[in-house]
């Protein structure tokens, strides 16, 4: 079984939920406490044993390349001053060359699209690919790297999953379960946004997913699926029957940062757990509510 080693990070949307601010500012730079919503997905990723990050980026996102080369002034500076303690933070934000890629999607073509203009810096290997605006919270057992042992088990193609709502089920790509091993289940079939009272379970693929290179010719057919998009789980649907597929139930908290208000609770929850700052967070929120 060939290892994940790749990771893509599909970040062309435009993020109009977050307008104005992302007429200026990537969704994907927005923080959560301190930290860019892209960092929490790249840890996750090296958390998981993945060497090399593709971004899929659009116009308007070169922040993102920026944020991952080094900052000579800002570092020099703090070396300078010896805040020690503040250069340390920026560690993690430095890709090696080599790393990092990044490609760009010229046409807003949907999920499905983005994944396959990634397609020749990916090769012929399975790939993890994340959202970075589902904020998937485990720092202890990180959501890829639950996933990666799904599939170091399983092999084939794995994705994350968490119960939702019934009526929330027209959101998401939804899971037909079939037998259920702990926490895996046998994908039977998968649709994606079921129009309400159709949905084949609560099981929702929750922005993260390993497949293999065999999705990238589904995609490259660019039929469009809801919303007049080309879906990725259109063509994760296709892959099932010929392939081992399996959903995770992600042991974790989910923040959805795509949509205001999640975002605004995960920058709660997280607060909470910032020793620093949590008694002032804390005590804030009481003389509110
Ligand atoms: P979303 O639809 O949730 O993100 O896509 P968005 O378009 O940025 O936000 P809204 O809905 O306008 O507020 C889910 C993920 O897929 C990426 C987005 O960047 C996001 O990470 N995506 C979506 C692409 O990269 N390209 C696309 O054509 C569509």
């Amino acid at each position: 079984m060939k290892p994940v080693r790749k990771a893509i990070f599909p970040v062309a949307g435009f993020g109009t939920r977050f307008l104005p601010a992302t007429k200026a500012v990537p969704k994907e730079m927005l923080p959560v406490v301190d930290r860019p919503l892209i960092q929490y997905a790249v840890d996750e990723a090296r958390a998981a044993g993945i060497e090399q990050m593709i971004f899929v980026t659009g116009r308007n996102k070169y922040a993102i390349e920026d944020y991952f080369d080094s900052a000579y002034e800002i570092e020099s500076d703090l070396a300078a001053k010896n805040k020690t303690s503040v250069l340390d933070k920026l560690e993690s934000t430095r890709l090696s060359p080599g790393k990092a890629a990044f490609v760009r999607q010229q046409q807003m073509l949907g999920l499905g699209h983005a994944v396959a203009c990634a397609r020749d810096l990916v090769g012929d290997e399975p790939f993890a690919v994340l959202l970075p605006d589902e904020l998937l919270w485990n720092p202890a057992a990180p959501c890829l790297k639950q996933m990666a042992d799904t599939y170091a088990r399983k092999g084939g193609n794995v994705v994350a999953v968490l119960e939702v709502a019934e009526d929330q089920t027209h959101k998401y790509g939804i899971v037909d379960p079939g037998a259920t091993e702990g926490a895996v289940t046998e994908v039977r079939k998968m649709v994606e946004k079921p129009a309400a009272g159709t949905a084949p379970s609560r099981l929702a693929i929750v922005g993260r997913y390993i497949l293999q290179p065999e999705i990238f010719a589904l995609l490259e057919k660019g039929e469009r699926g809801a919303g007049g998009e080309i879906q990725l789980t259109d063509a994760m649907a296709k892959l099932v029957g010929t392939q081992p597929f399996h959903a995770l139930t992600f042991d974790g908290e989910r923040h959805d940062c795509g949509d205001n208000a999640g975002f605004i609770q995960a920058n709660i929850a997280l607060a909470l757990e910032r020793p620093e700052i949590a008694d002032s967070v804390k005590a804030f929120i009481r003389t509110l509510v």
